[in-house]
């Protein structure tokens, strides 16, 4: 007889994980919109020397990462969730808010784990179409929320697309969302958007809307996608208990802690790999454009492009896979015609452009 398991398990859709992590250095991996800049080496070290007290617990409340943050934010560090990567803690969020019955609205497009967040816990999934231009059409997601939504998300900058909306449109959504309806503002890249200005400025929204969450990551530019971290910064504490209700204790590992702490005394290095990426990007995107392709405007380390008419987008992402190079298909992020290219190194981009002229 076959294992009984529970209905929502026929629901949850599988995370298209991006192939390729068996394939060597030699393969250029432009497929997870990580960042292609190692650790810092002092955060190498802060978390290596975590294992020498492996046999201990690490700290279940996370107080130097959560201090840090606080000092470097100005924020309350009852009000700042951590977590072992984002994705904890939007799955968290999705456990802790939804239920049958409750609705949970996000852009169409966007990260592919917002769908787990209704099929796991038996809500409804509004999910509203990105306009032409590929950005979140907020007046259409307001025009969506019931009496029944428990959850807005909104992906800032967009990924798969990259693209990015200014704080006043967000501030102006802000405004039409009820109060007891939580908005999580998903900042996954908000250190490489141009539009957002710095990351601090999407704080005054917080101070004005207590319904509002803050996002981010320690995996894209500080580099520790491996480790898995990330946060959450909070309008009210209430979040950040129920998220931690729902989780095993211990959720963030000891070197994950250490790492991304030191990661956070390094912001020159930050800042200098930003400069980088983005210098990156622009010339993957000129590459692109002379092909002729259709590109989202990226305020990201990613870039999204329309392959033409007629070219099969399997044979593209197998053709470029066959030359060593990964991307993601449009289809398994929820676009067809598409391609997900991150920004690598320059070597990357070369190889990216060149097998992309082979292929279309
Ligand atoms: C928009 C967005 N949010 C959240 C995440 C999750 O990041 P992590 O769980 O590594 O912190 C990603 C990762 O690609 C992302 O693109």
């Amino acid at each position: 007889m076959p294992l009984e398991f529970a209905e929502r398990i026929r629901r949850i859709p599988v995370y298209p994980v991006a192939a390729g992590y068996d394939l060597g250095a030699e393969v250029a991996m432009l497929a997870s919109n990580e960042c292609c800049f190692a650790p810092h080496p002092a955060v190498i070290e802060a978390a290596s020397r975590t294992l020498a007290g492996a046999h201990r617990y690490p700290d279940p409340y996370y107080t130097p990462l959560r201090r840090a943050l606080s000092e470097r934010y100005g924020i309350p560090a009852e009000r700042i969730a951590v977590g072992n990567g984002s994705c904890d803690i939007l799955l968290a969020a999705g456990e802790a808010l939804l239920e049958p019955g409750a609705e949970v609205v996000y852009a169409w497009p966007a990260f592919s784990v917002y769908p787990h967040l209704a099929a796991s816990s038996g809500a409804r999934a509004i999910e509203v179409p990105l306009d032409s231009e590929a950005r979140h059409d907020l007046d259409a997601m307001a025009d969506e929320i019931t009496v029944a939504t428990r959850l807005v998300l909104v992906c800032n900058p967009n990924n798969p697309t990259s693209t990015a909306l200014g704080l006043d449109a967000i501030e102006a959504f802000l405004e039409r969302v009820p109060s007891h309806v939580c908005v999580i503002l998903d900042e996954a890249y908000c250190e490489i958007s141009l539009s957002l200005g710095d990351t601090y400025a999407s704080l005054d929204l917080l101070r004005r809307f207590g319904n509002l969450v803050l996002l981010r990551t320690f995996s894209k530019v500080y580099g520790l996608a491996a480790l898995r971290a990330g946060y959450a910064l909070c309008a009210s504490e209430d979040f950040r208990v129920a998220v931690d209700q729902v989780r095993q204790p211990f959720y963030l590992n000891a070197a994950a802690q250490a790492g991304a702490v030191e990661a956070l005394r390094h912001q020159d290095e930050v800042e200098r790999r930003v400069a980088q990426t983005i210098a990156a990007r622009m010339t993957l995107e000129e590459g692109v454009r002379e092909l002729g392709l259709w590109l989202a405007e990226s305020d990201a380390n990613f870039v999204w492009l329309r392959l033409p008419d007629g070219v099969d987008e399997g044979d593209v992402v197998t053709g470029l896979r066959a030359r060593g190079v990964l991307v993601r298909a449009g289809a398994s992020l929820g676009q067809q015609g598409a391609l997900r290219v991150t920004a690598g190194t320059e070597r990357e981009n070369e190889r990216f452009v060149g097998a992309l002229r082979d292929l279309v």
